[in-house]
């Protein structure tokens, strides 16, 4: 969703504007194009091997960039570093780029034998099998609970503590194979370890934390009229940005007040999209990763 990405964060020449999730760089060009040789773009991503990737992209464009390996958590003061208080666009791409599902080696995916890894950032942080490994019964329970809405999470940390006494979680098919005798294979067109393997990957990457604290850094830093564009690809990213902006967006009245007059924090958000766009039938034939897509764009007012 490029375009729509694009035509929300409404990149005008000469402006700050950021990139919280660089990947290899598509949406960074284009926002460096757009901003010209008077504006600057930041573009943050925790994958040195993306970031490698994506420089020689955005050098074909221009040198009024900069990139930051680090996590959009950071966003407030990373910026700071570099003198920049007030930011004209601001953009997330969440989650994971193709060569994370492409590459067998970082462990994401359980349609090809990897290590269990699952890191944005393979420089540092615990590892999937590190999870797995490192978490009590009722720890790993939660995980597949709340990351991967499976209601049969309390079986699955159980099997897992058993299999720990004798065994250690070494691979992607391992862990499939795992899961398959543990919950069997799942619905048609949905396995089993799909939400486990999400849920695993959100715990790794610490990535709702990292939404909450990249995301409410971001609306403060937005200038007036400043626009943020989110594109979330799991529900439980939608809703988040979804409840943030909805909040932001309505005036906090005193509850205390009898006539509901008085407001104790005005709105401070205009939501650019009541409903989240999706991508359309096309893209998806294109991109099967967009089926799951969700944008949603506001306004700082
Ligand atoms: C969907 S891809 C972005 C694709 C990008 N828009 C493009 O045009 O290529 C998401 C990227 O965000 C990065 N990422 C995920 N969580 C992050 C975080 N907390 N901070 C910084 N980067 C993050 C991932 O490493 C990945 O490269």
């Amino acid at each position: 969703m490029l375009r729509e990405c694009l035509d929300y964060l409404d990149v005008k020449e000469g402006e700050i504007v950021v990139d919280c999730t660089l990947g290899l760089g598509g949406h960074s060009s284009e926002m460096l194009r757009l901003v010209g040789p008077k504006g600057k773009l930041f573009s943050f991503d925790l994958d040195e091997r993306n970031i490698a990737v994506a420089i020689p992209n955005l050098d074909a464009v221009g040198n009024n960039y900069k990139v930051i390996h680090d996590s959009f958590s950071s966003l407030k003061n990373r910026l700071k570093r570099e003198g920049v208080s007030r930011v004209d666009a601001i953009l997330f791409d969440l989650g994971l780029s193709s060569p994370h599902i492409d590459d067998a080696a970082r462990g994401f995916s359980f349609q090809k034998d990897g290590p269990l890894d699952m890191r944005f950032d393979a420089t540092q942080g615990e590892t999937a099998a590190d999870i797995l490994h490192g978490r009590t019964e009722s720890e790993l329970a939660d995980i597949f609970y709340y990351f991967g809405e499976e209601r049969r999470s309390r079986r699955l940390a159980k099997a897992i503590i058993e299999f720990r006494k004798k065994a250690r979680f070494e691979s992607t098919l391992q862990l499939r194979d795992f899961i398959t005798e543990v919950l069997g294979k799942g619905k048609p067109g949905k396995h089993s370890a799909t939400c486990i393997f999400q849920a695993l990957r959100i715990a790794v990457n610490k990535e709702l934390e990292a939404l909450e604290l990249g995301l409410n850094q971001a609306l403060e830093l937005l200038a007036h009229d400043g626009r943020v564009v989110v594109l979330s690809y799991h529900s439980l990213e939608d809703r988040f940005v979804k409840q943030t902006f909805k909040q932001l967006a309505t005036d906090l009245r005193d509850p205390n007040d009898p006539f509901g007059r008085r407001v104790l924090r005005p709105k401070s958000l205009s939501l650019l999209n009541k409903k989240p766009i999706t991508a359309s039938p096309e893209e998806i034939a294109d991109n099967s990763r967009a089926r799951s897509a969700k944008l949603r764009a506001a306004k700082k007012l």
